[in-house]
């Protein structure tokens, strides 16, 4: 069976958390650490400019995402890792699905709702105020990022699965109109991984403001820890470690064996200062190697660079062919372009002509061997007995050869009754 693909893109507008670590970035690694499918990663810097204007934030996010998924050990030999921006096609092919799209799809989609609903509840008049054609059209963008690479898989948070159900109807409406080119995509949703909790025990998420960044230095780790949420419980007093986001994190790091320690302590009362102590330094401790490996990495952006470079170059490899089927299947194609099936049929007729043309010529070479027997038969007095006699003798010549010169001399007989028709 041919392995499924996978693919997944990451907006380039913030700095990558232990949110985004748990919920994405590792799972994706580890799905493209065996051999069971094809990978494609990419940093999604066209989609960063919907939501953010600010230029130094999405070059420096897109630097920072980058260098991370490396630092975390993403083998780039195995995975495609590439910059949105770095394959045009994807643009192109955005233009031709934006064309496949119904607006009413648009207007149902639940990013550009919410604009809609925040409008009417500030009694704004216009309840596109804000909404650019970038977010009302954004899961085009999006769908074709997915098709143009005809991913199976779309490992994706819940707000998105409704993106990938765009991105299957406009797959299954070009199908439909053109050709049947793009696979229609499939969203895997992890639960489990939805509920990585913040600082303030909210999920952990960029418009919260509760993140903690993934490799920020070990002070500022510390810093962040020391303000997560707990209740009001002294050190002593069992702790409910399934609803504490300090047991969480730490559970989401930790083995089975260190969890159950863990829990064992919440359960004899850890102070809430010594159990967010323990945290740091667990976390401090898993951290380290990767966090040192990705200030490296900052330190050498051009090496961050050329990784993607020649991710692109692997992306396009795909993206290209498969553009050019799109563009011609729209009928989008060199003036001089003869469709395949078309192209088979001149061959053919061109086919035919030439053996015609064979035919004709090994008809004349025969013909010029026979002219002396024919001359015999046109001097003759009585034309009509020399002729036949002629053939009644080509037939028994005929009749008692071998194969091979049977076929040659039946040739040569078939040829002089053509030509002495009249005289038979
Ligand atoms: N929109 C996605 C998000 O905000 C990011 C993204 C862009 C994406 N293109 C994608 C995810 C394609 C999966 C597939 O999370």
């Amino acid at each position: 069976m041919e392995k499924k693909t996978v693919l997944t893109g990451i907006t380039t507008t913030g700095t990558p958390h232990i949110g985004n670590y748990l919920g994405a970035i590792k799972p994706a690694i580890e799905m493209s650490q065996g051999d069971q499918y094809n990978n494609f990663y990419f940093l999604a810097d066209f989609h960063a400019l919907i939501k953010c204007h600010d230029p130094e934030r999405v070059a420096q996010s897109t630097r920072e995402i980058a260098a991370t998924w490396l630092a975390l050990g993403l083998d780039t030999d195995k995975a495609t890792f590439y910059r949105q921006t770095d394959i045009p096609e994807i643009t192109e092919l955005t233009w031709i699905l934006t064309c496949m799209c119904s607006k009413g799809l648009m207007n149902r989609s639940h990013a550009y709702k919410a604009s809609v609903d925040a409008n009417r509840d500030s009694g704004k008049t216009d309840l596109d105020d804000g909404v650019t054609m970038g977010l009302f059209s954004y899961p085009i963008l999006m769908a074709a990022d997915i098709l143009m690479f005809n991913a199976d898989l779309i490992p994706v948070g819940k707000d998105q699965i409704q993106h990938i159900e765009m991105a299957r109807d406009m797959a299954g409406r070009f199908n439909h109109t053109y050709k049947n080119l793009f696979t229609l995509p499939e969203a895997v949703v992890d639960e489990e991984t939805q509920l990585i909790p913040g600082l303030d025990g909210r999920k952990m998420s960029k418009s919260y403001d509760n993140t903690i960044p993934l490799f920020c230095p070990a002070d500022d780790l510390y810093k962040l820890i020391k303000q997560i949420k707990t209740d009001t419980r002294e050190p002593g007093e069992p702790k409910d470690a399934d609803n504490s986001t300090i047991f969480q994190l730490y559970s989401y790091f930790a083995d089975q064996q260190e969890t159950a320690a863990m829990r064992q302590q919440f359960e004899n009362g850890i102070g809430w200062g010594d159990a967010k102590k323990e945290l740091f330094e667990f976390l401090d401790a898993k951290l380290a190697e990767p966090r040192a490996r990705y200030n490296e990495l900052m330190n050498d952006l051009g090496a961050v660079e050329e990784v993607l470079l020649k991710g692109a170059d692997k992306a396009r490899e795909v993206a290209t062919p498969l553009m050019d089927k799109a563009r011609i299947a729209a009928g989008i194609r060199p003036l001089t372009y003869v469709a395949e099936a078309k192209q088979e049929k001149q061959k053919k007729e061109k086919s035919a002509e030439a053996i015609a043309r064979a035919e004709e010529g090994r008809r004349r070479a025969i013909l010029m061997q026979l002219k002396p027997l024919l001359e015999k038969v046109e001097q003759a007095e009585d034309k009509s007995a020399a002729a036949q006699q002629l053939i009644s003798e080509k037939t028994s010549e005929v009749e008692g050869l071998k194969k091979k010169a049977k076929q040659k001399a039946q040739n040569e007989l078939d040829l002089l009754q053509e030509e002495l028709a009249q005289y038979l």
